[in-house]
């Protein structure tokens, strides 16, 4: 199935119109999903294939965007290395279990996820029979600096000093901490791909904390690994930082199929530094959609207008939709891409 015009993005093929999907597409700010959110906890959620599928199609259903994205948190495969995870109303993750030591690491597991997760293959399952033909279905993992930040510091952080400690004093127990995550990410991702995800996103949410010194230096190693781990076939891999400027050139030398960049860097700006061997992903700041409804096609315009600088332009936001969006505001959102997006998108090279 090649066909599908998010995909075909994704390889630099000609597309009939630039494709779009929203990270966090399912969430919050659907009332659909509220609904089935006030009757279960999001972990309930995620660990009960049918309600992640039913989540997962909810905004293809009402938004009309290209792609699905399984509902799932990027921290399902760190509880399942052995950390107590709990998602409290309001206040994001929290994480109960503190890395004091090697011993601390080793206590942790790289976990057989058809075992430990099967749900997430399941849900997976359940969506490609839904969506035969009509939408293709993108599996994601975090990348390990990011779940390394969560497990040591317990949760989002604002300097991350636990993090940063334990890499700057015990850089052994970090570096066997980042191995062992690296090691589950790949397992999970390849999992995924075999369940039928038709495409994998890498999160590293946090990697735009770093220096790019200590970016190169803590974090790229390993998402090279997860990169290089992949049984890929032709399935594409996009990597998402937030707060990427900096450190894009070194993200480019990741070899991956798609770039997704924050909306810090204008995309025009982002194409000459990645260059026109890898397609672009983003990048509408999320508080656009706070316009009112008939100045969405402006910002529409001016990303798609700087994305037409890239070798393909998938577009999305540049981070997930928040809560309090209006659904209308991002159905105008991917009514404009379908409307002013690039038509017959060649391939310059
Ligand atoms: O994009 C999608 O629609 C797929 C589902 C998805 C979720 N989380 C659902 C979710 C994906 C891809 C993620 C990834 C994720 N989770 C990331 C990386 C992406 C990013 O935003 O940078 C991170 C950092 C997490 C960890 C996490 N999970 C946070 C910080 C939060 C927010 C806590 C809060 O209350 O605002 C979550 C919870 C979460 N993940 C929700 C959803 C729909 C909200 C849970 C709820 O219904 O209460």
């Amino acid at each position: 199935m090649g066909d599908y015009r998010f995909l075909k993005a994704c390889r630099r093929e000609p597309v009939d119109v630039t494709p779009i999907w929203i990270m966090r597409q399912a969430g919050r700010y659907l009332p659909e999903y509220q609904k089935i959110r006030g009757k279960n906890s999001f972990l309930t959620l995620c660990k009960t294939p049918e309600l992640a599928a039913e989540v997962t199609i909810q905004p293809v259903e009402r938004l009309g965007v290209d792609a699905a994205i399984l509902f799932s948190d990027i921290l399902i495969p760190v509880e399942a290395m052995g950390v107590p995870l709990d998602f409290h109303d309001g206040k994001g993750p929290i994480l109960g279990k503190e890395i004091r030591g090697q011993a601390d690491v080793d206590a942790l597991s790289v976990p057989d996820p058809t075992d430990k997760v099967p749900f997430v293959m399941e849900t997976i399952r359940i969506l490609r029979k839904a969506f035969q033909g009509k939408v293709p279905l993108i599996g994601f993992s975090g990348a390990p600096f990011t779940l390394c930040s969560y497990i040591v510091e317990g949760g989002t952080s604002r300097n991350f000093i636990k993090l940063k400690t334990l890499m700057y004093q015990a850089p052994e127990v970090y570096r066997s901490l980042m191995t062992k995550i690296t090691k589950t990410v790949i397992a999970y991702l390849n999992a995924q791909i075999e369940a039928g995800a038709q495409a994998v996103q890498i999160f590293d949410t946090w990697a735009g904390i770093l220096t790019p010194g200590d970016y190169e230096e803590y974090a790229l190693p390993y998402t090279r690994q997860v990169v290089a781990g992949l049984s890929r076939g032709n399935t594409p891999v996009i990597h998402f930082a937030n707060d990427c400027a900096t450190i894009l050139s070194a993200i480019r030398t990741l070899g991956v199929d798609v770039i997704a960049v924050d909306w810090r860097i204008p995309l025009d700006v982002a194409a000459i530094v990645v260059g026109q061997g890898v397609a672009i992903q983003g990048n509408m700041d999320p508080t656009m959609l706070f316009h009112p409804p008939e100045k969405i096609d402006d910002c529409v315009r001016d990303v798609l207008r700087r994305g037409e600088s890239a070798a393909s332009h998938i577009f999305n936001l540049g981070h997930g939709i928040l809560p309090p969006t209006n659904p209308d505001h991002a159905i105008a959102m991917v009514e404009a891409v379908h409307r002013f997006g690039r038509k017959g998108m060649a391939v310059p090279r």
